[in-house]
């Protein structure tokens, strides 16, 4: 089971990101052109915050010790990260942000 739910308004993400928590879970939002994409805002790393990296080429980029994630799936596509980060399924409805959390 899943659950659709409104995290931002799009208005929030002008600077492109944003760190929103949702039950416990912090959740990085990041705009990439016109598409809003969600992944777990804790690196699979060393477990520190990815939301002062940045974006390139559609990757995100750890700012601790350089570790890179697909945005669209979480994947982890370069060392030191083995493991990928979660992923959420975006939605948007007029000019809110919502994201699936699955239930436990
Ligand atoms: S904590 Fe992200 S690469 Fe080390």
């Amino acid at each position: 089971m899943s659950d659709l739910r409104k995290v931002a308004g799009i208005d929030q993400l002008q600077k492109g990101v944003l760190k929103v928590e949702i039950d416990g879970e912090e959740i990085l939002l990041i705009k990439d052109g016109e598409k809003i994409y969600a992944l777990s805002n804790i690196c699979s790393h060393q477990e520190k915050e990815l939301s002062s990296g940045f974006l390139e080429n559609g990757v995100w980029v750890c700012p601790h010790h350089g570790a890179r994630f697909d945005i669209k799936t979480g994947e982890a596509l370069s060392m030191p990260a083995v493991e990928g980060i979660k992923s959420y399924k975006v939605e948007i409805k007029g000019n809110d942000i919502f994201i699936e959390m699955e239930d436990e």
